[in-house]
């Protein structure tokens, strides 16, 4: 009878009893049982009881075969599991193969993990990437790794990009930030105070950009000069932004009115031509929420429908904005971010009560006295305690009115927010006005030359 401890005996026979099982004509369950119980294996224990398994047309047994013989960490199997990393059909056994090669720890490995940087699976690559960083000291090991520096997949050339990237990390702890940048409002173009911010300096941006030229505070030439103009701010964000942090992104698709009677209005899908340039960046998609406003809020667009109820001509009336959410690339999971702050920051920072379980948003929107595209504070509140912790540097590129701003105060976070328009930078100072009065870290407002001055002096 096959049992755990029938199998823990004959193990210790070194394999001759276990090749006797094999060869009896017992059933696949059977050599699964055996494959998936045999737990460590004895020193001097004879791989070769597991070789003709090697070519058994289960993919399970085959699997656990390679698994087994990994246990052994002997290169004189090399060059059998060598074949199966090249030929099995099965990605995970080419997987597995490639990692036990890796555990074997051997420069006769070498060339056949190199081969292996070609396979067409990026699991495999991966796992082979892997294995050859042990000898990335060696000159041709470096040159075919750095050659993936042009691969296809996104995840080879993350890791890559890590592990060959000579960048200075950024000796700020990760749950601080500097003091420069806290409770800091900066006039001027986005693009140019950017340039000053040092790399990871970042804990959470949320922003709002311009909605293309359907407001008159930025006109643009084309889409295309908006796409870029947001395509090169939000790589420098990213470049800002800690490790593994969050940046959130409030748009919608938006109406240009039409020309004359002659012609159609016409739509943009902003948040979705956002997307695609946000992750060739590098930021990690991680949620969509959907901001949801009462009907009676947002602009009607049925009212030629309602009359003459012809099909083509129906308009819904758009109540969502997009809260899209993304992380900085990283292979840490959250939980190493988490652990980078004090059990005292973690305790403070729970979200405590009842908070919204989906990724639908009921929020009534806001409308303000002097700008005309506001966030409800409501929306900053939610995103500030869900994706930041007290003490945190949250930032704003399009500050607006300041309700970011307003937020972070609230919830004991520093901001950071830039904002070209003289009226609006005077609207964000008229309300924080109040709140700045309380605050042990007083607000500081700066033009753009004045804060490169104090980023050169300071940093
Ligand atoms: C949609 S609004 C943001 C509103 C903000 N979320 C709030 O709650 O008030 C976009 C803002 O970006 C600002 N802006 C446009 N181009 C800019 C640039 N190049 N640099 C800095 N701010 C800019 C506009 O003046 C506008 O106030």
């Amino acid at each position: 009878m096959l049992t755990k401890d029938y199998l823990e005996k004959i193990k210790k026979e070194g394999g001759t009893v276990l090749s006797d099982i094999f060869n009896s004509g017992i059933n696949n369950n059977e050599i699964i049982f055996i494959l998936n119980n045999l737990g460590r294996l004895p020193a001097g224990f004879k791989g070769d009881t597991f070789i003709p398994l090697l070519n058994h047309p289960n993919d399970k047994i085959r699997l656990l075969t390679v698994k087994n013989i990994g246990k052994l960490c002997n290169d004189s199997y090399l060059g059998v599991i060598a074949y199966i990393a090249k030929t099995d059909d099965n990605t995970m056994i080419r997987r597995e193969a490639i990692s036990t090669i890796g555990r074997m720890r051997t420069e006769k490995a070498i060339p056949i993990l190199i081969k292996q940087l070609n396979d067409k699976d990026p699991k495999v690559v991966l796992q082979a990437i892997r294995a050859l960083f042990i000898f990335k000291n060696i000159k041709k090991v470096e040159k075919s790794l750095k050659e993936l520096f042009k691969h296809p997949n996104e995840t080879i050339k993350s890791v890559i990009e890590k592990e060959f990237s000579n960048k200075p990390k950024s000796d700020v702890k990760h749950s601080q930030s500097p003091a420069t940048m806290q409770n800091v409002l900066v006039q001027g173009d986005v693009r140019k105070i950017l340039k000053v911010i040092p790399d990871e300096t970042i804990h959470l941006t949320f922003t709002s950009p311009p909605y293309y030229n359907a407001r008159d505070y930025s006109i643009f030439k084309s889409y295309n000069e908006y796409l870029d103009f947001l395509k090169n701010v939000f790589s420098e964000v990213y470049r800002i932004t800690k490790e593994g942090r969050f940046f959130i992104l409030n748009t919608s698709p938006i109406i240009i009115p039409r020309v004359s009677r002659q012609h159609s209005s016409k739509r943009y899908p902003i948040p979705f031509d956002i997307h695609s340039f946000l992750i060739e960046i590098g930021w990690e998609f991680i949620d969509d929420i959907i901001w949801v406003k009462p009907e009676a809020s947002v602009k009607n667009r049925n009212a030629g429908f309602l009359q003459h109820r012809k099909p083509l001509a129906y308009k819904p009336n758009p109540r969502t904005e997009y809260v899209m959410v993304y992380r900085k690339q990283t292979d840490k999971l959250l939980d190493w971010n988490i652990k980078q702050y004090d059990s005292k920051i973690t305790d403070k920072s729970k979200v405590l009560g009842e908070y919204e379980t989906s990724n639908v948003w009921f929020i009534d929107p806001c409308f303000d006295k002097v700008h005309s595209a506001v966030f409800p504070l409501e929306l900053c509140r939610r995103v500030i305690t869900f994706y930041s912790f007290v003490n945190d540097l949250v930032f704003d590129p399009f500050g607006g009115s300041g309700t970011l701003a307003k937020a972070a105060l609230e919830l004991e976070r520093y901001f950071l927010l830039t904002e070209i328009k003289g009226d609006y930078v005077k609207r964000i100072k008229n309300r924080l006005a109040k709140q700045a009065l309380l605050e042990p870290k007083k607000p500081a407002f700066f033009s753009l030359k004045e804060f490169i001055k104090k980023c050169k002096k300071e940093l």
